[in-house]
């Protein structure tokens, strides 16, 4: 019984609602495929019975992003909602609602009070995911976090609430790198 329930909301299940979700949207499904693809790589870098919550964290990290997801238009938060609303375990739906820094920008949108229904996890599995997602760009293309930086920045512009947490989000982020390379070496 505990086997089916794990199996539900594992890696293969994740892949598969990621793909009815994301699938049309181009580069993103590219993205997220790249990022699932990294977080299995990285997964050493968590306690084993944590590797398949790191992957199918990895698979729905950006499912927000969806035209029948999208509520707020903040994708971590809409995202986290929408899968605790199909039943994913609250730890998942956490990873998601905090992956890569997301309440740095939820302060800047107003949406930090939202966000902090959620648990923020610290550890190997939250900095395992951030550094997946930090580590390939938005069509999918493995780059470095500094890369990835200049990427987001130029794609969302100079007045846009990435550039105003720029001078957070890059220590934070780094700091994540630094703690997985660490990890993997
Ligand atoms: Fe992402």
């Amino acid at each position: 019984m505990t086997t089916n329930v794990m199996s539900a909301r594992g890696p293969g299940a994740a892949r598969e609602l990621a793909g009815r979700l994301l699938v049309d949207l181009g580069d993103r499904w590219r993205h997220t495929r790249a990022v699932a693809a990294r977080a299995r790589e990285l997964s050493v870098t968590v306690p084993p019975g944590d590797r398949d919550l790191l992957v199918a964290a990895a698979w729905l990290h950006d499912t927000g992003y969806a035209a029948t997801v999208a509520a707020t238009g903040f994708h971590p938060l809409d995202g986290a909602r929408h899968l605790g609303r199909l039943g994913w375990p609250d730890r998942l739906c956490a990873l998601v609602a905090h992956h890569s820094g997301a309440r740095l920008l939820a302060d800047v949108v107003g949406l930090v009070e939202e966000l902090d229904a959620y648990p923020r996890e610290e550890g190997p599995v939250a900095d395992a995911l951030t550094y997946a997602d930090q580590t390939v760009d938005s069509r999918g293309n493995r780059v470095t976090i500094g890369q990835r930086l200049v990427d987001v920045l130029a794609r969302h512009g100079p007045d846009s609430p990435h550039a105003r947490v720029h001078h957070l989000r890059e220590p934070f982020l780094l700091a994540v790198a630094e703690r997985v390379e660490d990890r993997l070496s």
